[in-house]
């Protein structure tokens, strides 16, 4: 089977597109708003079509010629909904989900996937949002809250990911009792839970983002405290893979 194309939103240092990457997809597009970001995103995916801001991503683009998307991804900024932060939810003007589900009408993807704090599927009106316009938009979804830990990472990190697929694309998994985006739910080879005090830092930086480059110095340490453990989307693009393969051949 060909390859996904990938239109990664909210890119940061591109923790989704890497894991995505490394399941077999491929990145065509990007947007991300942040100057140092954007070095990295554009150093690691030349080729593929940058743009700075979510906003005006449907305009930008449908204003040339583009490869189909087949799948959309991103995690919105988490600060409305971080339990660091003032909790104003929807009424926070970063609260971009909006944005992201008219970049989804605008490009049609067979696939939407989406990285947040755990703390949004508790806000009822924010997750019910979501929800609902991917629902209008055409889209059954399935979601799970994960720690990176399950995933060999030295640290908690919780989050949720949702998984949303064209109603039309439902194919059953005969061999699977389980949901197909279903991970193992106890923890693999991270050591983490057994009596580590603290987190394990990557020297010599006190943050970690599993599976991200080392190469980084202090002043980008907000970028790569907000980054997404790859691996975890190399795992969901996988199964989104497998899921791709199975409607095909259904
Ligand atoms: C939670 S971080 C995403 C982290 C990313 N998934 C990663 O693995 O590095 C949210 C990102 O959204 C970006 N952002 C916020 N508003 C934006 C906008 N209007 N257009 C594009 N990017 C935006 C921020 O600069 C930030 O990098």
């Amino acid at each position: 089977m060909s390859a996904l194309n990938v239109l990664g939103l909210f890119a940061g240092i591109g923790g989704i597109e890497l894991g995505l990457e490394r399941a077999g997809m491929c990145v065509v597009g990007l947007v991300e708003r942040d100057a140092w970001c954007q070095k990295v995103l554009t150093r690691h995916w030349p080729d593929a079509a940058f743009h700075p801001d979510v906003v005006t991503a449907p305009k930008w683009w449908d204003s040339e010629p583009r490869p189909r998307v087949h799948v959309v991804a991103g995690g919105f900024p988490c600060q409305p909904f971080s339990t660091a932060g003032k909790q104003k939810g929807t009424l926070d003007e970063r609260w971009m989900w909006p944005e992201m589900a008219d970049v989804v009408r605008a490009v049609r993807p067979d696939y939407v996937l989406v990285e947040n704090v755990a703390a949004l599927v508790r806000d009822a009106r924010a997750w019910g949002t979501v929800l609902a316009d991917l629902h209008r938009l055409g889209f059954d979804a399935e979601w799970s809250t994960l720690s990176a830990n399950q995933f060999g990472a030295p640290h908690i990190r919780e989050r949720v990911y949702l998984v949303a697929y064209t109603a039309r694309s439902h194919v059953p998994y005969p061999h699977e009792s389980a949901s197909p985006w279903s991970v193992e739910l106890e923890p693999r080879g991270s050591g983490w839970e057994h009596g580590r005090a603290a987190w394990l830092p990557e020297p010599p930086m006190d943050r970690v983002a599993h599976g991200v480059s080392r190469g980084v110095g202090e002043s980008e340490l907000h970028a790569l405290g907000n980054a997404v453990v790859p691996p975890i989307f190399e795992h969901i693009g996988r199964r989104v893979m497998a899921h791709a393969a199975a409607r095909i051949a259904s």
